[in-house]
């Protein structure tokens, strides 16, 4: 079958599915006042996330990232993995967490056939984790973190949202955790949503500051893989990580980019700055449904722009990270 690709060359082998919107955190940049259901749309069942990951699958999707708000707080989080570890075309299968549940489960979760996690974590102070995060168990994300490195996952890598007078100036304490844990410490530029221009003028650093701290003493740029994702990353000798930064409002983000979105409600989005998705939903209630399901996927490729447009007048205004997954 033809695999997913669009008018500019790119080919789409990498899935970001988020299974629910809900978190147990209220991370200051995300959901400050903690998720709030709003009378939204259920989200997919386990059935129809079977369906989204069977057709993608079938038209070259070969990783998925299992997403949300917080995917490990559905109670069925090990049967999607399960499930998307034994579809065949699928060889990674990934999740981004805050971590919570992590020191209690990956060595589950890796038997399972999840290989790659990334986890949040803002302050590697525990004062300065619960301001941003609203949530005092950094050492439960710690000891999480360590649980994954020995149950033996091919990547563990941490996000940090980079946040002026906040977390900004404590490269020194990420460096010191990176030097004997091969570790990917990945700095994300505040990305500006639905929140308002507050906090993001308040809060927005650029990546750039980081860079020139590592350039300095001694870092060097890790030339970018075929299919790397949107971090640019840094290595040293004496240590054992790597640092990684994503840069979302750069120039030249996008023309790599390698991923879709479906998000918990069922809704494809071609960019993670689309306001509003694409309607699946309507097919994914019957295995029948699954050739339309393919073709409205390719239908829809063929639309996906060259660029998110920041550059030519859009906003940049994401929607509310917790409902796409990022
Ligand atoms: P891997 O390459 O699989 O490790 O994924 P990743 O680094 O993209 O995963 P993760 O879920 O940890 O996302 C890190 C950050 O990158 C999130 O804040 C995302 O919002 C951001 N990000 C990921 N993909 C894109 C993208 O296509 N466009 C933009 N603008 N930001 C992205
Ligand atoms: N800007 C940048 N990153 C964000 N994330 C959530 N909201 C934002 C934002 N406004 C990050 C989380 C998580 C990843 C999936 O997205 O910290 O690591
Ligand atoms: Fe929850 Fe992640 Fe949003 Fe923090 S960034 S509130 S952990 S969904």
């Amino acid at each position: 079958m033809t695999e997913l690709h669009d008018r500019f060359g790119r080919e789409f082998h990498y899935l970001r599915l988020s299974i629910t919107d809900a978190c147990n955190f209220k991370c200051q940049y995300c959901l400050p006042d903690g998720y709030r259901p709003d009378g939204k749309p259920r989200f997919m069942t386990l059935d129809e996330i079977r369906r989204v990951i069977t057709a993608f699958a079938q038209v070259g999707t070969r990783k998925i990232r299992i997403t949300g708000g917080e995917p490990t707080m559905r109670k069925d989080f090990s049967q999607v993995i399960e499930l998307a570890a034994n579809t065949p075309g699928v060889n990674t299968v990934a999740t981004t967490t805050n971590g919570y549940r992590l020191a209690a489960n990956a060595q589950r979760w890796f038997d399972l056939g999840l290989s790659q996690i990334n986890v949040s974590l803002d302050s590697m102070d525990e004062g300065l984790f619960r301001q941003i995060t609203g949530d005092g168990r950094q050492q439960l994300v710690l000891d999480g973190i360590e649980a994954a490195l020995d149950a033996g996952y091919r990547r563990v890598k941490i996000n940090v949202v980079l946040l002026k007078d906040l977390n900004a100036q404590q490269l020194p304490q990420f460096l010191d955790y990176i030097r004997r844990r091969p570790v990917d410490i990945r700095f994300i530029e505040l990305m500006e949503t639905g929140l308002g221009q507050d906090y993001f003028q308040k809060h927005h650093v650029s990546g750039q500051v980081i860079k020139q701290q590592l350039l300095a003493q001694g870092w060097r740029e890790d030339p970018r893989g075929p299919d790397d994702g949107p971090a640019q990353n840094f290595i040293h000798p004496d240590y054992a990580g790597r640092i990684g930064l994503i840069m979302p409002y750069a120039k030249d983000f996008c023309a790599t980019c390698n991923r879709l979105r479906v998000s918990s409600i069922g809704k494809l989005h071609l960019c993670l700055f689309t306001e509003c998705g694409i309607e699946l939903r309507d097919l994914l209630g019957h295995d029948d449904h699954q050739p339309q399901l393919i073709a409205r996927l390719h239908e829809q490729l063929r639309l996906k722009g060259a660029t998110h447009q920041l550059h030519q007048g859009l906003t940049g205004v994401t929607q509310h990270l917790a409902s796409i997954g990022g």
